[in-house]
Order: C-alpha cells, then sequence, then structure tokens
C-alpha cells in the first residue's frame, strides 16, 4: 500500500470525487499536483477545473463541494478552497512527524515496490570491438546503470545487457590486415588497443584502395562465418583484447552484472528472422536487398525507408541483429527491454520495434523502450579532445577526475587544518567517479552537455561531493551520538514544531514519489534534485536546530530527522550508482 502523501491524497480525491459527483464521471487526471508555492499549500487539486465542463457548473462551486466531501483530517489541515477551482492541501505536522518516525526504521525509505514486477532487460554500454569506447558509451553506461538499480529496487527481474559490437565484415578487413602484419598466429601476445585502432585504420585504407586485399578481407568474412578455427582464434583475439581495455573503465565506474551478450550471439538466429519475415509477407526485395517498409518511416526526400534485412551481398547487419536480440529477448520472457544508446540511432531502434510488432515477436504486453541520450561536449561546446586534438580516452578522462578529487580532498583537509584522510585514494576514487557520473545524471537525459571537471567537483551547488560531503557530516554526528549502526531501539517519537524541522520532514516523505516517478520517465535528474533538496533543507535545518545539544525527547526526535536524511542520500546515491564513505 503506497504511502507518499501524493498517493494518499490521490486516494482521498478520487474518493470525495465519487461520493460528491456519483461514480460514473470521469475523474480528470491529475487529482493532484505538488504546488510550487508554498503559501498554496504542499498539494493542490485541480479536478474541479476539468470537471466544470464537463458538469456545466462553475469550478468553484465544484471545488467547495469536493472540499466538503474530502477526509483528510489525519494526514491534512482542512482544505482550502481557492478561485478558480482549486482545493489547496497542507500537510499535517502530526501527519509528517509520524511518517518520519516510520521512515526511521525503513530500509526502503517508503519506497514501495512495483505493483507488477516484471523481466526488464537493460541495453547498455555496448562498446565496439577493436574501438575505444567513447565518452557515449560512457554515457549510456552511467545512465543504464542507473536505470538498472532503480528498475531493481522495486523488485524487477533485472537483467543487465552489454551488447558489444563484436561482429561485422569490418573483422574481414582487420584479420586479413593482421595476417599480413605478422599477427596471425600470436594470439597469446597483447596489445593495447590503440595500436589495434591504428591497425584498423590501416585495413580500412587498404579496403578503399586495394582490389585484391579486398577480395582476401571478404574471403575472411566467410571464414569468420562458417567458423574457420583460425579466423576465429585472430577474431577471439581482438574481442579479449578489447573488453580487456574496456574493463578497466568498468571497474573505475564500479559497474558490475554486466553481462557481455555481444551482436555475435544472435548470428545463428539471422536467417531464420529473415525467413520469418519473408513467411510473413513483410519483406519486399529491392536492388538485391531484403527490406522491410515501415509506415511512417521516410528519406529526407520524403521517400519510404525500408529497414534493411540482408543485403544483397548476402549479409546480416546492424539491424537484422537488433530483431534478433529483440526476439530473443521477448521469448526469454522479457516484460520490457530498455536501449540506453545515443540519440543519434533513434530512427533505428523506432524502425526495429516496428518491425518486430508487425512480425508478432513482440506483444502487445511487452515494452520495448529507446532511451536516447545527447552529447557530453568539451569546454568551450565543441567535440571532446586532448590537447593534441586526440579522442579522449575514457580511462584519462575518468583517471583526470580522479587526480582533481584527490588534489581537491588534501587541500581542503590542509585548509581546514586536519589531517588527510589515510585512504585518500579511496576518497580520491569514490568522490572523483561520483562526480562524473553526477554530472551527466543530473541532466536532463536528452540534453548536451559540457563537461567541466571544476564545476562538476565543486562543494557549492548541485554536484556529487556537495552530497557526499552532507553524508559524512550527518554521519558523524550519527557516530557522536551512538545512532551510527541504526536506531538505539524503537523508532523515537518525532516532532516538528521548527519551520525547518517541518520542510525537511516534507521532502523526505516524498522520495517514493521522485523513485517512482524516475521509474516511469528514465529522468534521473529528477532524483538528482530531490537529494539536493533534501541536503539544503538539512543545511537549513542542521543551522537553526541543534542535535546533539538538545535535551531529550527533541534530541532523538532530531537524530532521527538526521539519520532519515543520511538514509536517503545513500538510497538515492546508490541509485545513481555513486558510493558514499562516512568520513571524508
Ligand atoms: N555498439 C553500438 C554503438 O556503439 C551500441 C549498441 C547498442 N545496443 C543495441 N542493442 N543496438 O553504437
Amino acid at each position: 500500500m503506497a504511502r507518499t502523501p501524493h498517493d494518499l491524497l490521490r486516494a482521498r480525491v478520487g474518493a470525495a470525487v465519487a461520493s460528491a459527483f456519483g461514480d460514473d464521471v470521469e475523474v480528470p487526471e491529475p487529482l493532484v499536483v505538488p504546488t510550487t508555492d508554498p503559501r498554496h499549500g504542499d498539494y493542490t487539486s485541480p479536478v474541479a477545473m476539468g470537471l466544470a465542463r464537463a458538469l456545466g457548473r462553475a469550478p468553484h462551486e465544484l471545488a467547495q463541494r469536493l472540499a466538503d466531501a474530502l477526509e483528510v483530517s489525519d494526514l491534512a489541515e482542512p482544505p482550502e478552497v481557492v478561485r478558480p477551482g482549486f482545493v489547496n492541501l497542507r500537510l499535517h505536522p502530526r501527519w509528517l512527524a509520524r511518517r518520519v518516525g516510520e521512515l526511521a526504521g525503513d530500509g526502503r525509505l517508503g519506497v514501495e515496490p512495483a505493483t507488477a514486477p516484471t523481466r526488464v532487460v537493460v541495453d547498455y554500454s555496448g562498446p565496439n570491438v577493436a574501438k575505444a569506447m567513447h565518452v557515449g558509451h560512457l554515457r549510456s553506461t552511467i545512465i543504464g546503470d542507473s536505470v538498472a538499480n532503480v528498475a531493481e529496487l522495486l523488485g524487477h527481474d533485472v537483467e543487465r545487457v552489454n551488447h558489444v559490437g563484436d561482429w561485422g565484415t569490418q573483422f574481414g578487413m582487420l584479420i586479413a590486415h593482421l595476417d599480413d602484419v605478422g599477427y596471425r598466429g600470436v594470439e597469446g601476445r597483447s596489445a593495447s588497443l590503440a595500436e589495434i585502432e591504428d591497425l584498423y585504420r590501416a585495413a580500412n585504407a587498404r579496403f578503399a584502395a586495394d582490389d585484391a586485399f579486398r577480395q582476401r578481407a571478404r574471403q575472411r568474412v566467410v571464414e569468420l562465418q562458417s567458423g574457420d578455427p583460425e579466423t576465429h582464434s585472430a577474431w577471439r583475439w581482438l574481442v579479449a583484447l578489447s573488453m580487456a581495455e574496456n574493463q578497466a573503465v568498468y571497474d573505475l565506474l564500479g559497474v558490475h552484472d554486466l553481462v557481455v551478450r555481444g551482436e555475435s550471439t544472435y548470428q545463428p538466429m539471422l536467417a531464420e528472422v529473415v525467413a520469418d519475415l519473408e513467411a510473413a509477407g513483410l519483406v519486399v526485395v529491392d536492388d538485391g536487398a531484403k527490406c522491410v517498409f515501415v509506415e511512417g518511416f521516410t528519406n529526407a526526400e520524403g521517400e519510404p525507408l525500408p529497414l534493411i534485412v540482408q543485403k544483397a551481398d548476402g549479409g546480416y547487419n546492424y539491424d537484422t541483429t537488433d530483431l534478433a536480440a529483440l526476439r530473443s529477448r521477448a521469448e526469454l520472457g522479457a516484460g520490457r527491454v530498455v536501449y540506453v544508446v545515443d540519440a543519434g540511432q533513434s530512427q533505428h531502434f523506432q524502425m526495429v520495434f516496428a518491425v518486430a510488432r508487425m512480425a508478432g515477436w513482440l506483444p502487445d504486453g511487452v515494452e520495448a523502450t529507446h532511451l536516447a541520450f545527447g552529447l557530453v561536449l568539451g569546454e568551450g561546446g565543441r567535440r571532446l579532445r586532448t590537447r593534441s586534438g586526440d579522442s579522449v580516452r575514457l580511462v584519462d578522462l575518468l583517471d583526470e577526475a580522479v587526480q582533481r578529487a584527490r588534489r581537491f580532498v588534501v587541500e581542503r583537509a590542509e585548509e581546514r587544518g586536519e589531517p588527510v584522510p589515510a585512504d585518500v585514494d579511496e576518497v580520491a576514487r569514490v568522490v572523483g567517479v561520483g562526480a562524473v557520473k553526477y554530472a551527466d545524471l543530473s541532466q536532463h537525459r536528452q540534453s548536451n552537455y559540457v563537461l567541466s571537471f571544476d564545476r562538476m567537483l565543486s562543494l557549492k551547488g548541485n554536484t556529487a561531493p556537495y552530497l557526499q560531503y552532507a553524508y559524512a557530516r550527518i554521519r558523524s554526528i550519527l557516530r557522536e551520538a551512538g545512532w551510527a549502526d541504526g536506531l538505539p531501539g524503537e523508532p523515537p517519537a518525532v516532532t516538528l514544531d521548527e519551520p525547518q524541522e517541518l520542510e525537511l520532514a516534507k521532502r523526505l516523505v516524498v522520495t517514493g514519489d521522485v523513485v517512482h516517478r524516475v521509474a516511469e520517465d528514465y529522468l534521473s535528474n529528477h532524483l538528482c534534485t530531490h537529494l539536493f533538496e533534501v541536503a539544503q533543507t538539512y543545511h537549513q535545518f542542521y543551522e537553526h536546530c541543534p542535535v546533539l545539544r538538545s535535551p531529550e525527547p527533541l534530541r532523538s526526535s532530531r537524530l532521527a530527522l538526521c539519520a532519515v536524511t543520511a538514509a536517503t542520500l545513500r538510497l538515492g546515491l546508490g541509485l545513481l550508482g555513486i558510493e558514499v564513505l562516512d568520513r571524508i
């Protein structure tokens, strides 16, 4: 049973509408919304505005009838009717106090499990073999991990899948080129990804210019597809080297449980996918290529745009692979498949989803969603580049954040005349990586943003370090009180007599709403805003309300507010994939 104020008020307003206007009126959404101006209470119901037209009465009159029928005395002050037709609701301090007391003993902080748990596949990261991960893959990894964390907290059966780009005709030319430069048969040796990228570039150039080479490259593709052992082992070598280097990024980011199921996984299924599309009468052969036309998709000239599922030379492509993957995921019982991939691939996914529906592989109850995201830009709004003009390696970017965080931690300790923490390296990793993740997740997912180390590591503003330091300070208060390992007994009675206590309590009781909203719209920036507001209202509270120096029972009441604040920050940051530390 949902217990956030919003859920409770919604239910009450729904009941009041039925009792005042009858069961058969259509209730206009939304029933209740949070107010933006505290003078109007905490929530307002615009329902009378929506009913006015349907019922042909003045909104104000309907709002009054609604207010009269509304039973909220246990959780809110008497409803207030305001023109033109709103019912404003202000939460009762007594209810808030009791609720905060409950949250102090609730590890979920009031986040209810989903009512219909399902199997959720989150497809994220997806780097390409023989190429360095780029910042787009970084965003995908950070966002995807958080999406998976949120779904998991809500009780879904979550599968984190890394759809690595480990297959395709490019391997033919790469392996043909490896032959010539003496890499073949030396699968034991190591090579950096940068070296492989150079080989790749060279192979590309030869493929464009040299007919004989092109022939050999094509031959290698055929051999790879038919499972020729030697070609296969060269391919495996490339995959292993690439993934080993990517693993360094995942380790630094603290991304675990991401299962590699690359494009190659679906190779055995591609012929059948195309055959089934043909059997369903969906395939049109155009210039030798097998195509599925999808209504509503056109190219720049306005001509119908097909999804090509098999090229004229018989080869399959990225689109075919994604069709096979989606079909297989649905067959394995996914209720929802979420793709965290840059906005540039929107059309690809819309078409893949549409074709999968046309083919009946994606039943109505199964949801497929493309979570598009914008670009990460360097300072000045240009593409992210190193000084020498090369693209930035992700490990280097993360290392820089960690180095800067280290300097920041040391300087801060020196400024305050405190010793540098003994575990400064660990602190630097948690703060530096946390800063990078938070800078990303606190932006609207679809926007581009400029990467700024100074901004993301600032203690002023909506940043990870600000929240991590707030958390550590609260933990030190709890330690001093002997509350660090949990409540000292029964949840304490909470009182909210000061306005700062009340404000903090109002933020603490809505975490459940915020997390559910993020689970629905996949916009983690709302969660960041919530955590930032919690930390800010906590600061106001801490400035005005002595905690450890207060007499009992006030001291315990305020410690409970501290404990719930710390737990909220830990839970929320955890959902974003960001760690906290007891001491910084
Ligand atoms: N390898 C792709 C890229 O780098 C991303 C893969 C995304 N996932 C998928 N199922 N297509 O653009």
